[in-house]
């Protein structure tokens, strides 16, 4: 049998072909007086494959009940289009009802509203938009691993289950085995997670950081790219109870080496964005953000502002401008806050670094002043923080009063602690949101619309 081609495949034809078979699914069908036209898309590319089912067909009756939604598998000749709007369309000698479709096919041609598509989170990457985000996504990805192996890191595959809380923030999904109703118990009457499947308490990551460290300090540079998950009760479209975040980790590196790094990766996710896929870009431009490309290319062509929190705060305050969180040396920047930085101030992406070490994990490197650690965040125009990172505490002493002074309890880290007391070094690393990533090369404005299946506080159907 001939092998299918796709949509794609076809639409790119320097010359007709015969037999050429395509499957895919039906966009919308129209009868003309001795033939009927089908629109067929198979997530290839954006566009429609044009068919021309003749009535001379065996099953032409069949053909036209065929309705939005079905799969069908066309075999024919590939030749120039009479119409408008295509070069190459198909001319059927066969066509194939693969699967029926009914009149509750529930994605039409009118326009659907972004929370009646979630509802049908299972069938939306059949329309338009989604097919153009989810094929970005897989583009971006891709480039995510080809941008690190062309800079000799190695992938490191960190634990989805950890009994490490990275950040610290408590912000953790448990993972036990034990039954919910009747869970064995302490003398003491807490539950006693001895019994527990791995024999002590188990979560979800929040973060590879900390195993990415480990390797690090061997393999030098590594990046890890998985799910994170965080029990963070934020209901905001920014915020993924799962989302997918990419973590390098250098050894022998700085924090102005971790913040060049992090400026060249950014760079290089928007440059794929920018020259891959002409069309799907093109119809984010259309549809989603006017300003897409004007953004995207503006980005590219600047440094990013680099402003210590310091600096950061004073910018803030010396604003004249009634934030909703008041501003506040020593307190965390708000969204708000960070978008007036990048939008208002600078109007381009911004670097901040130097945090007050109470706001910031224990991991973070104590800076000379004593009241800084050496954190940095990317802060994008539209978004916000869409980097986190740091150099990382290398000195034993250090590390264990600051493991003390967040509360948290040294034994908890003693794998951890001993990075530090066999070969040490200097080493940073930081965090990029993948889907924040994605918010910004496609103009998609939720986080809920460029991940295929959104977990988010009480939201976890499919
Ligand atoms: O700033 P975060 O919490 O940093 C870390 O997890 C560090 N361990 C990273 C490191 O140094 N290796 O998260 C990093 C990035 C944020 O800047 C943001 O883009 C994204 O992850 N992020 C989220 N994205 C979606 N939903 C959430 N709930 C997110 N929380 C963080
Ligand atoms: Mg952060």
């Amino acid at each position: 049998m001939q092998k299918p081609i796709t949509v794609q495949e076809a639409l790119a034809s320097t010359a007709p072909r015969d037999n050429a078979i395509v499957q895919g699914w039906v966009r919308t069908r129209r009868d003309a007086k001795t033939f009927s036209f089908l629109e067929v898309n198979d997530g290839s590319c954006l566009r429609n494959l044009q068919v021309i089912a003749p009535s001379t067909l065996g099953n032409y009756s069949e053909v036209q009940h065929i309705i939005t939604g079905a799969s069908v598998s066309v075999r024919g000749r590939l030749v120039a289009s009479q119409g408008q709007g295509q070069k190459w369309e198909l001319s059927a000698e066969e066509v194939t009802i693969v699967g029926p479709s009914d009149a509750a096919y529930p994605l039409q041609k009118k326009g659907h509203t972004p929370e009646f598509l979630r509802e049908i989170a299972h069938i939306r990457p059949r329309s338009n938009l989604f097919g153009a985000v989810f094929r970005m996504r897989s583009r971006l990805a891709f480039a995510v691993h080809r941008f690190f192996n062309e800079r000799g890191f190695v992938y490191l595959h960190a634990p989805i289950i950890t009994g490490s809380d990275c950040e610290g923030a408590g912000e953790m999904f448990r993972v036990t085995t034990l039954d919910p109703a009747a869970p064995p118990k302490t003398p003491e009457g807490s539950v006693d997670y001895s019994k527990d499947f791995f024999g002590r308490p188990t979560y979800l990551t929040v973060s590879g950081q900390l195993e990415a460290e480990a390797f690090a300090c061997a393999l030098s540079k590594v990046y890890t790219f998985g799910p994170t998950f965080r029990a963070e009760n934020s209901n905001t479209s920014r915020h993924a109870s799962e989302f997918w975040m990419i973590e390098p980790e250098m050894a022998f590196c700085d924090l102005a080496g971790d913040m060049d790094l992090a400026e060249e990766f950014v760079k290089a996710l928007i440059r794929e964005a920018r020259t891959g896929g002409a069309d799907d870009l093109e119809l984010f431009a259309k549809f989603v953000d006017k300003e897409l490309l004007a953004r995207l290319d503006f980005v590219l062509e600047r440094p990013f502002q680099r402003v210590s929190y310091t600096e950061a705060v004073k910018l803030l305050v010396d604003s004249g401008r009634t934030f909703e969180h008041p501003v506040a040396y020593g307190t965390n920047l708000q969204s708000e806050h960070e978008r007036y930085l990048t939008e208002t101030v600078f109007k381009c992406p911004v670097t901040v670094y130097n945090y007050p070490k109470e706001i910031k994990p224990f991991y973070m490197r104590l800076n000379d002043d004593e009241k800084t650690v050496t954190a940095m965040d990317v802060l994008v125009p539209g978004i916000g923080e869409i980097v986190g990172g740091s150099q990382r505490e290398e000195r034993p002493d250090v590390l264990e009063a600051s493991i003390k002074r967040h509360g948290l309890d040294p034994r908890d880290y003693g794998w951890y602690m001993d990075l530090r007391r066999w070969g040490t070094v200097p080493h940073a690393g930081f965090g990029l949101g993948f889907e924040r990533m994605l918010m910004f090369a496609t103009g998609v404005s939720n986080i809920r619309d460029v991940i295929p299946f959104a977990r988010t506080p009480g939201n976890a159907a499919f």
